[in-house]
């Protein structure tokens, strides 16, 4: 295992689609799949084989025509689910099953039923059956964050005798933060035997805004996998998004020396895609891909990305695909947007000139939202017809 290499595992197809306005036809997923495997997603979670036949199919067919990355399907800890998975993965090129299994009481008092003896036979049963047919077998202890640390260290434990490679210690309910998700990673590294040789693997929601700054505390302290999702959709408020992840690995490599194998350039027509295939796109505040993540309105701002992008961009927008970045002409916006703007219209006007159509572009963004070119155009033809006017009159 290499320990600098990190793995990216998308569960778009899985927890992304199983939140709602999320899901997709199977034609659909195979589209994503194929972006994501172009994207470089080391592992895609295509369905929940047990949940319906349409989602085993898709699976199937996800598993036959997409032979890069390894391909996964969740199930429960129970035969019937690990058994249609393990159907659905047949023709994969490399499978993997995912087993999850709730550790916290709470989970086990009032959803499964079961006493915490049950449940760690049956992750020791399910893991051992799982092996049988794929290629890893990734064990889940649901609801990790809120189970009490002992009780979670003895069911990785068995996971791991039992031959998981992969142990994945999801926040599920959101409700971790940075410091305590860390400290739960380097706790099972301590005092589970065996934990250093299987890959860790952090899946973060978003409830309290928190899902990928618990990633990355997860990533430092040792987690190797990151669960995550295109636009950070997934259950409630969603999953840790890739593309803030893969962004922050990028901007502060000082902090995370660490290779992966995703393609930041792939980024954004990833999440164009995604958005055009679902019935949402990204909030425009949305860090990375969102509308606005690389516009500025503000004549401070537009001056200093004007002289240098880096004065208010840490990432140039072609790092993760998107065009180019955007002046929003505005109240708030100066001279220098302004100019540079007449200039892309094919302006060159003098500094007298450009100080009068400015003060006719405050006037009038003082009464409306955003000036767009044709606004701008009226106002220099407004401004030459007025001019024209006062020399033909003198
Ligand atoms: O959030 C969660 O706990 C999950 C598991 C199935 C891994 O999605
Ligand atoms: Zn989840």
């Amino acid at each position: 295992m290499t320990q600098n290499r990190l793995y990216f595992f998308d569960t778009t197809l899985r927890d992304g689609e199983q939140a709602p306005g999320c899901s997709m036809t199977a034609a659909e997923k195979l589209k994503m799949a194929r972006t994501l495997e172009s994207l470089g997603a080391d592992i895609l979670e295509a369905g929940f084989a047990a949940a319906s036949d349409g989602d085993a199919a898709a699976i199937q067919t996800i598993a036959t025509e997409v032979r890069g990355p390894v391909i996964a399907s969740l199930s429960r800890s129970r035969k019937e689910d690990i058994m249609r998975a393990a159907e659905a993965l047949e023709p994969a090129r490399r499978s993997r099953i995912h087993i999850f299994l709730a550790s916290s009481d709470i989970h086990l008092q009032y959803k499964l039923r079961i006493s915490r003896d049950e449940a760690l036979n049956q992750a020791g049963e399910s893991v051992r059956l799982a092996k049988q047919y794929v290629d890893e077998v990734e064990f889940s202890p649901e609801d990790s964050t809120r189970t009490d640390l002992d009780f979670l260290c003895r069911m990785v434990s068995i996971a791991i005798e039992a031959g998981a490679t992969t142990i994945n210690l999801p926040d599920t309910v959101g409700y971790a933060i940075p410091a305590e998700y860390a400290a739960m990673f380097r706790t099972i590294l301590e005092k589970v035997p065996g934990a250093d040789k299987v890959i860790l693997s952090t899946h973060c929601h978003n409830d309290l805004g928190l899902a990928v700054a618990n990633t990355l505390a997860a990533i430092e302290a040792g987690a190797r996998q990151v669960e995550c999702t295109i636009n950070g959709i997934g259950e409630r408020a969603g999953n840790a998004a890739i593309e803030e992840i893969a962004a922050a690995l990028h901007v502060r490599q000082d902090k995370f020396p660490i290779e992966h194998g995703l393609d930041l350039t792939k980024l954004y027509p990833a999440s164009q895609e995604l958005a055009s295939t679902i019935s949402f796109g990204p909030s425009p505040n949305k860090a990375i891909v969102g509308a606005n993540a690389f516009a500025h309105e503000a004549g401070i701002h537009q001056h200093g990305v004007l002289s240098n992008p880096l004065t208010y961009e840490i990432i140039t927008p072609s790092a993760v695909g998107v065009p180019s970045n955007r002046m929003v002409l505005g109240k708030h916006s100066g001279r220098a947007a302004l100019r540079a703007r007449l200039i892309q219209l094919g302006y060159q006007l003098e500094a007298a000139e450009i100080e009068a159509v400015y003060h006719a572009f405050t006037a009038l963004a003082d009464r409306k939202k955003a000036v767009y070119d044709q606004d701008l155009i009226n106002l220099v033809a407004q401004r030459e017809r007025k001019a024209g006017l006062v020399s033909a009159n003198s």
